[in-house]
């Protein structure tokens, strides 16, 4: 199948994440500064990625299925984004520790269910939808520039305020800077910035 998205064009893959109103909310809220550095962590298709290839210098496509990262990387070529790298990785395991961004993007899976194999891993979050999300904040946090910033697709699935207090003790300001009521949830785009505060 074919997507359109503004004028991308995305072929979807049947073991991968098919872009829904999640990708879609994610890519229209991206604030991404010209010449940022920005990695955009569980790729998919790569919409995200390819989005953010427009103003950044260099965008770093990650996902832990080998599927995604063949679809994004075709997707990437069709719509001619050869400003973005691919790596295979379950969160930053194969990035360099010292590699650091000004712009991370995440549409994780946070649907609350336990469910492990690698098709679920596109949407299934663990308890509370909070697993996958609580163990991308601790790892990403090493992985920003001074005054980077996360963004970050959520649900009201997943405890909103619990996830901004926790972000906030971590020296970040947040903010929901976008946000549509579908009819079981409410997804939202948590902007998290990097006040130097802290850690
Ligand atoms: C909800 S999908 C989002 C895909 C795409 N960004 C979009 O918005 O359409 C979540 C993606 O995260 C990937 N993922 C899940 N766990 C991961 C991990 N530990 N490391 C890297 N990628 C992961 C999945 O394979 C899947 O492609």
């Amino acid at each position: 199948m074919t997507v359109y998205y503004k004028n991308i064009i995305l072929k979807t893959h049947p073991e991968v994440y098919e872009p829904k109103e999640d990708s879609f909310l994610l890519a229209d809220s991206l604030e991404v500064g010209k010449g940022d550095s920005v990695l955009d962590m569980g790729t998919g298709t790569g919409i995200q990625a390819i989005m953010a290839s427009r103003d950044a210098s260099v965008v770093l496509a990650v996902d832990i299925n080998p599927k995604a990262i063949e679809s994004a990387r075709e997707n990437a070529e069709t719509n001619k984004a050869g400003n973005i790298r691919f790596l295979e990785s379950d969160f930053f395991e194969n990035i360099k520790s010292t590699e650091k961004f000004d712009l991370i993007i995440f549409n994780p899976p946070y649907v609350p269910s336990d469910e492990k194999d690698l098709a679920a891993k596109a949407w299934a979050g663990g308890v509370n939808g909070r697993e996958v999300i609580d163990r991308f904040i601790e790892k990403a946090t090493s992985h920003l520039k001074k005054g980077g910033r996360i963004q970050m697709l959520v649900s009201s699935l997943n405890d909103l305020g619990e996830l901004q207090r926790g972000l906030n003790c971590l020296g970040f300001v947040t903010e929901v800077t976008a946000s549509k009521k579908l009819w079981f949830e409410e997804i939202c785009v948590l902007t998290a910035r990097k006040t130097g505060k802290n850690h």
